[in-house]
């Protein structure tokens, strides 16, 4: 399973339908899911990491099933959505993004300039497997969508197809390793 996060809680959110253009491009391959409940987590505190909510055991057990995940986010004041944050604070004390797959898309109207390293830098100190190369900075998503949400640009639709296929060449890379092994 391919686990999506968003940094963006709006409604009607480019990141969001930048997750609905990858469920889309994943459908026939992966199974693919888009954790819902990033708006929701509890405020992180050291004090609850031990014995976290309920929501914070099911995120993390989410992520540990994982086989890869992917977020999109755009970029607040030059850094990362403090939702976002908050809910990848929660997994800092936890082992489940150890080696595992992430790709990082950053939409803003920059290209997420700040966002982008930023995120890549967190999720490298979680010992995240970020696949650079696979991931995309994508500027102004406004205009990559229609008034009913539809991806309309073909060359930001062939990014992202080929964002999602080096992760999955990556994950079948793994398959087989543990077959192998
Ligand atoms: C609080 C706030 C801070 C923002 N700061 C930045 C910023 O520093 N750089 C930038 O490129 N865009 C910034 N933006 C614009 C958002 O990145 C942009 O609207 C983005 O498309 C929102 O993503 P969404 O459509 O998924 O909600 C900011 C927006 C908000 C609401």
């Amino acid at each position: 399973m391919i686990l999506a996060l968003c940094g963006s809680n709006r409604a009607g959110s480019t990141n969001h339908l930048l997750l609905a253009a990858a469920a889309r491009l994943l459908a026939d391959v992966d199974e693919f899911r888009v954790y819902d409940g990033v708006a929701t987590l509890p405020h992180f505190s050291p004090d609850d990491d031990d014995a976290p909510p309920a929501s914070v055991v099911a995120l993390r057990a989410l992520v540990g099933q994982a086989a890869a995940v992917l977020i999109s986010t755009p970029e607040y004041a030059h850094g990362i959505p403090g939702s976002l944050k908050n809910a990848l604070d929660w997994l800092v004390s936890t082992t489940v993004l150890d080696q595992k797959p992430v790709v990082v898309w950053s939409a803003s109207p920059t290209g997420g300039e700040f966002v982008h390293p930023a995120l890549i830098e967190v999720l490298r100190t979680m010992s995240g497997n970020v696949l650079v190369g696979a991931s995309l900075q994508i500027a102004g998503p406004r205009r990559l969508f229609d008034l009913h949400g539809h991806l309309t640009d073909a060359a930001t639709e062939a990014q992202l197809a080929d964002s999602l296929e080096a992760l999955r060449r990556t994950l079948g890379v793994a398959e087989r390793a543990d077959l192998h092994s």
